[in-house]
């Protein structure tokens, strides 16, 4: 099977063989996707393909070599083909498990519930998987300096990557508004790390330009090849799942890279024949980063409503979503809802993911609370099989998660809110150093474990 590819212009069609530094159309500014003119097109040849992939990649999982031991690489028929298989930079990113959430699944009211989790990524989030591709793009075509703008997990990644391929990296973030784990990954990988008195959607401003005036590449998501990378999730999932399609899969949209990669995988793994029919994928947003849910709401889908983006759940803290058309053509398709959630529901999704023994940053907790709410709808049934896709590892956000148990976040939620975040904190106790001390601690836990 070839896997020859070029770009392609989502609005007007044009195709290239290379972009331009920014990845938008030369001809009318749209975005950029990569498309495989080689694929089969016989119904037969399809099917014989989807059999001998699916031992192919199987098969694969059994190999030492580096880039079948990538979770990534392994499914390599479906990615750009790079002549020079040496530019490869892998961390073995990828083969990341799926987990049952039995409580989680309890208190949405759906009988199972699975998480895929992209936090157990080698940097701790799903940007690993894109970022393989991304960068040894940029190896293979000769660029020493990388650079991207972040809400934090895409800077940590592409710092890593950077470095284990000897690369120069340059990372542009909202001062004061990332995640202390992220940006210690960030220093420890060595990146050129710039805070700027901006948001999210300005540090994209300023590299955009950046990259039209010096010799960088650039590696946010409107790099077409990051989403080819983060599209093996789908296959990885769905290759978990015995190739057994289930009935939603749910993530959420920040830039909405992640949801357009997914939705893409999906697509090519239908017209491949190694599925028969689309979940349908949901994605969700904080209430007050709703940029998609006002875009869908307020004007059927045809033009992005930007908006100033405030919420704790600082990966997804974005107004201004590049890839909002992509991701509008995915819910479309597969017949999946864009919905957002409080940052109570946030705070309380992400205790629950973690009292099943997951845990997860809060930008991916959003997938619970939101599920919620698709029941609730009756848009997701009981009895559908759903996974939740984590994003990020709870250890990238610690503050967050120590300020939910001190009952110091979210200060300013109304009083019956804060009512119901009050079962789920978890506030360390002042004990005294002895043994009897900590027994009547540990009776007095047990009394109330058989009171609830
Ligand atoms: N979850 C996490 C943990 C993220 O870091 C991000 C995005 C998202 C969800 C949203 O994904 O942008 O593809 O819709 N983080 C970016 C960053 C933007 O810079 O790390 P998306």
């Amino acid at each position: 099977m070839k896997t020859g590819h070029a770009l392609r212009c989502i609005a007007c069609g044009a195709e290239f063989e290379h972009a331009a530094g920014e990845f938008r159309c030369p001809r009318c500014g749209d975005l950029l996707e990569v498309v495989y003119p080689g694929w089969a097109r016989s119904e037969a040849q399809t099917l014989v393909w989807a059999s001998r992939l699916r031992q192919t990649w199987w098969e694969r999982r059994l190999s030492r070599h580096a880039q079948d031991a990538s979770g990534v690489w392994r499914f390599r028929e479906l990615l750009p083909h790079l002549p020079d298989g040496r530019s490869i930079i892998t961390l073995r990113e990828g083969n990341t498990p799926v987990f049952e959430l039995p409580r989680c699944a309890r208190s949405a009211g759906v009988d199972l519930l699975l998480a895929k989790h992209q936090g157990m990524n080698p940097t701790g989030s799903f940007k690993d998987t894109g970022m393989t591709v991304a960068i040894s793009v940029a190896r293979q075509e000769g660029f020493s300096w990388v650079a991207c703008a972040s809400t934090g997990n895409t800077s940590a990644s592409m710092a890593a990557y950077a470095a284990h391929g000897g690369l120069r990296s340059l990372v542009l973030i909202p001062e004061g508004k990332i995640a202390w784990g992220k940006l210690s990954q960030a220093l420890d990988y060595g990146a050129l790390t710039c805070q700027l008195r901006a948001d999210f959607d300005g540090c994209l401003r300023i590299l955009t330009e950046l990259v039209r005036r010096h010799p960088i590449y650039l590696l946010n998501s409107i790099n077409p090849y990051r989403l080819e990378g983060q599209k093996t999730a789908a296959l990885e999932l769905l290759e978990q799942l015995d190739w057994q399609v289930p009935d939603h899969i749910i993530v959420p949209g920040g830039n909405l890279g992640n949801c357009s990669a997914l939705g893409k995988g999906l697509e090519e793994l239908r017209r491949l024949g190694l599925i028969q029919s689309l979940p349908k994928l949901s994605v969700i947003q904080a209430e007050g980063a709703n940029a998609l849910v006002r875009t869908l709401r307020e004007t059927g889908g045809q033009r992005l409503v930007p908006v100033r983006a405030e919420t704790a759940a600082t990966a997804i803290r974005i107004g201004n979503p590049v890839s909002w058309k992509k991701a509008v053509r995915v819910l479309e398709s597969t017949g999946g809802r864009c919905e957002q959630v409080s940052e109570a529901e946030i705070a309380i999704a992400k205790a629950e993911i973690g009292s099943d023994g997951v845990g997860c940053e809060p930008a991916s907790a959003v997938t619970l609370a939101g599920l919620k709410k698709l029941v609730r709808q009756g848009f997701v049934h009981h009895q559908e099989r759903v996974v939740l896709v984590l994003t990020g590892h709870l250890l990238k956000d610690p503050e967050y998660t120590l300020k939910f148990h001190r009952r110091e976040l979210l200060p300013e939620t109304a009083e019956d809110q804060r009512g119901r975040l009050d079962p789920y904190r978890r506030a360390p106790l002042e004990v005294e150093p002895s043994v009897e001390a900590v027994l009547r601690v540990l009776e007095a836990a047990e009394k109330s474990d058989a009171t609830h």
